[in-house]
């Protein structure tokens, strides 16, 4: 399962490429926000940082708006992925990227259908966000695996990008169902790596060696 990173923070998405932890960046307007930077510059700054994709999310509601405002965001680096919502004018702005060559990210999908209309129009990739559906008391998980059962079923090459992750418990049940990216704040990114038994072993050691009085060097 590929990583991507959830943020628009540029010092965030450096340390963990600079771990070899990144596949990809999503981003989106309330990240952004967030972030406090200029839109384009910073997603500009986030295509320097990583080679793999970069969502960018467009802001029109409209099917020319988004088609304006996607082809300005391809613009800004080859690596740049158009993020469109699931609504029926990103689906048919969806459909016309994929015939000019821009690729896409479907975002805020809560439905397997919503996801196989994406993936019928072409997209890139689909965005289901299990966090906000666990957060009403649904099953964020069970719609990754429906998705995947779909896309397996008819061969659809959309990529299932597990969003609106919040913990590594939902990474791990990612994997397990089969998405091809999950992408994860950055605080989640850094916890995958703990575990207290590690602590605790490594403190050992750590005394141990010591206690021997020899080095390495
Ligand atoms: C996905 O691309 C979204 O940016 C993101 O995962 C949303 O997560 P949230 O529900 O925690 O805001």
């Amino acid at each position: 399962m590929k990583f991507f990173v959830d943020t628009a923070i540029a010092d965030d998405i450096r340390e963990l490429n600079e771990y070899g932890l990144l596949d990809g960046v999503t981003t989106n307007p309330s990240l952004v926000a967030k972030s406090g930077r200029d839109f384009k510059e910073v997603v500009g700054e986030i295509c320097q940082i990583v080679d793999g994709p970069v969502s960018a999310e467009v802001a029109a509601m409209d099917f020319d708006g988004m088609m304006a405002e996607g082809r300005i965001l391809a613009d800004i680096a080859d690596n740049v992925v158009v993020k469109l919502p699931l609504t029926l004018d990103g689906l048919k702005a969806c459909r016309r990227m994929r015939a000019d060559g821009i690729r896409t990210n479907v975002t805020l999908c809560f439905s397997a259908n919503q996801a196989l209309l994406a993936a019928k129009a072409g997209a890139s990739y689909i965005s289901p966000f299990l966090g906000r559906l666990d957060d009403i008391n649904l099953e964020g998980m069970e719609l990754i695996r429906e998705i995947r059962v779909i896309y397996d079923n008819y061969g659809f090459d959309t990529e299932i990008l597990a969003a609106s992750i919040r913990n590594g418990n939902h990474v791990k049940e990612a994997a397990i169902a089969g998405a091809d990216v999950a992408t994860i704040p950055p605080a989640v990114i850094r916890g995958l790596a703990s575990h207290v038994l590690t602590d605790k072993g490594l403190d050992q050691f750590v005394r141990d060696w010591q206690a021997t009085g020899q080095s390495i060097r």
